[in-house]
């Protein structure tokens, strides 16, 4: 029996898995029409929790774009909002979907859960701990840009949220890639996640780091990347946490150490709180293209579960 893919975490890809759907994702965006239809007569279930533009429209399309039917569930929708176990739910939904993509804010035992019936692969469509296709859109844009992936140094500034998670754990599949994360004090990376991307990192020759301060940042950085200061599905309790974070922002006083850089925010963006509109509008940013890519990368994530 096939074994059924999931992609729940970055983890749950071999370096070869990650590496061909960066590849695919750069080829998608380059050759936009050439993918045919290789999902035709499967369907996809997409189950959003919370509010989502990128994500939710990358995959609604991509699946559309490959042939597959596509099914959508809001917040209230599944009777797992009534009491049903997530191991019940899916193993209803996988006698009748092929694909679920799933964003729950929540644990990963839930994915897990949904993921224990054959047949139905399971995309993480961003948890509590980790936002995969983010990072693989990610690795996806720096490579579009760069070329390669392979020693480039990327700052990330802001929460260790999600998106920060899946990017230290892709990161560190690169050999030689640098990723310096500066995330504000009580705000850091999963103490757990940063474990397991420092491992991964001395076996690959990655560098991954993080630290609370914000004032020797490195100079002659590739990428400066930042992410919204309110995640979505989450809140601070802390009543001055702005206060916290108002050292992180992106700005054309950071921008002067780093002129030759290129940034990059996951979006939602806030204009005049993680950056300013100069930074996120201005020529230097490649925000935008990043977006757009979550769409093949979307289509290369649909392309893997299902091979
Ligand atoms: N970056 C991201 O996940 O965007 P959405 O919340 O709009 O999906």
């Amino acid at each position: 029996m096939v074994r059924t893919k999931h992609l729940i975490s970055i983890d749950d890809l071999s370096d070869t898995d990650l590496d061909a759907i960066v590849a695919r994702a750069v080829d998608h965006a380059a050759d936009p029409a050439g993918h045919g239809h290789p999902l035709a007569g499967q369907f996809a279930g997409l189950y959003f929790r919370h509010t989502s533009t990128r994500t939710r429209t990358s995959f609604w399309s991509g699946a559309l774009r490959l042939g597959a039917g596509v099914l959508n569930f809001g917040p209230g929708d599944l009777q797992t909002t009534t009491g049903e176990s997530t191991e019940d739910s899916g193993r209803v939904l996988a006698s009748m979907v092929d694909i679920l993509v799933a964003r729950t804010c929540g644990s990963e035992d839930e994915l897990r859960g949904w993921a224990s019936w054959q047949g139905m692969s399971v995309v993480n469509a961003m948890s509590e701990l980790e936002h995969p296709t983010q990072a693989l859109t990610d690795l996806a844009t720096m490579r579009a840009h760069f070329g390669s992936l392979s020693g480039l140094r990327v700052t990330y500034l802001g929460e260790g949220n999600n998106t920060a998670t899946a990017l230290a754990l892709a990161g560190a599949r690169i050999p030689g890639m640098e990723i310096d994360f500066r995330t504000p004090p009580g705000y850091a990376v999963d103490a757990r996640v940063m474990a397991r991307a420092m491992a991964t990192a001395v076996r690959t020759g990655a560098r991954i780091s993080e630290s609370h301060d914000m004032s020797a940042l490195p100079s002659g950085m590739d990428v400066v990347y930042t992410t919204r200061w309110q995640t979505t599905g989450t809140t601070k309790p802390d009543p001055r946490w702005r206060e916290v974070f108002a050292p992180f922002q992106v700005n054309e006083t950071l921008w002067e150490t780093n002129p030759k850089a290129v940034f990059m925010h996951d979006l939602p963006a806030h204009r005049g709180e993680e950056v300013t509109a100069e930074v996120l509008d201005g020529p230097d940013s490649i925000a935008f293209e990043q977006a757009a890519n979550k769409l093949w990368t979307a289509m290369a994530v649909l392309e893997w579960v299902r091979a």
